[in-house]
């Protein structure tokens, strides 16, 4: 059993051993260096805006605070890498204590398709249904079909807005996870991480 309860030692489908942890202050060059070194494109697709490689302090302050009611992050960190970081995640609740979060991902472009993303997601959905949250939203720009794809094989109900297409979760419903192989995999992860992740 790891020290810290917020700490899980996993293994990514292929094997590799990688950190799973809350972002915390001292995090900020990592994430800083993670933004840099994602692709433009991939930037947009999370951020809904063109910016440089460099993240702005204001945006870091928001990802690296903490507030177990209305905020968390979450990061992958592969510890025998040069570069640790493989990908993070966060969900925003506003108001605070409503029944809703929103999701956020966002995994280093060369380790997409590794199930890190998914692996967050499960690390969401647990700690928003511990925070009292029964629906997950994520948002996602029309041409980003990748996020689209996986967002909908991991059993987002999506609807458009005329804008964004929006997938959404009821997170006491496990049943409603449709038979793909991330879906599957969300629900492994749902398995393992619940009896850490959930208390009274
Ligand atoms: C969207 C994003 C976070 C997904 O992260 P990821 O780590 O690549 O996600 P996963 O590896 O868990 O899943 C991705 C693919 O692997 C597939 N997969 C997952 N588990 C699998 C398994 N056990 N066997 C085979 N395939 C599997 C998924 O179905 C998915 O494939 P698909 O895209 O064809 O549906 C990543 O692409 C990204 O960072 N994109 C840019 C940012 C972005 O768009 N963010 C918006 C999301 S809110």
């Amino acid at each position: 059993m790891d020290e810290d309860p917020l700490r899980f030692e996993l293994r990514l489908r292929d094997g590799t051993p990688v950190v799973v942890r809350p972002l915390c202050a001292e995090d900020r060059p990592t994430v800083a260096e993670a933004y840099r070194r994602l692709s433009p494109e991939s930037r947009y697709a999370r951020f809904w805006s063109p910016t440089g490689e460099m993240i702005g302090d204001a945006m870091l302050d928001r990802l690296v605070r903490q507030d177990p009611a209305t905020h968390v992050s979450w990061a992958v960190l592969d510890l025998s890498r040069p570069f640790t970081g493989l990908g993070g995640a966060s969900w925003w609740r506003d108001p605070p204590g409503g029944d809703e979060v929103e999701m956020s991902a966002i995994v280093l472009d060369s380790d997409h398709g590794r199930g890190i993303g998914t692996l967050l997601l499960a690390v969401l959905w647990l700690t928003a249904f511990q925070a009292g949250a029964r629906e997950m939203v994520g948002y996602v720009l029309p041409d980003n079909r990748k996020a689209s794809r996986w967002l909908r094989d991991c059993g987002g109900t999506g609807t458009w807005d005329g804008y964004k297409l929006i997938y959404r979760w009821k997170l006491a419903d496990l049943d409603l996870l449709p038979e793909t192989p991330a879906a599957a995999d969300l629900a492994a992860w749902l398995a393992e991480l619940a009896p850490r992740l959930l208390h009274d």
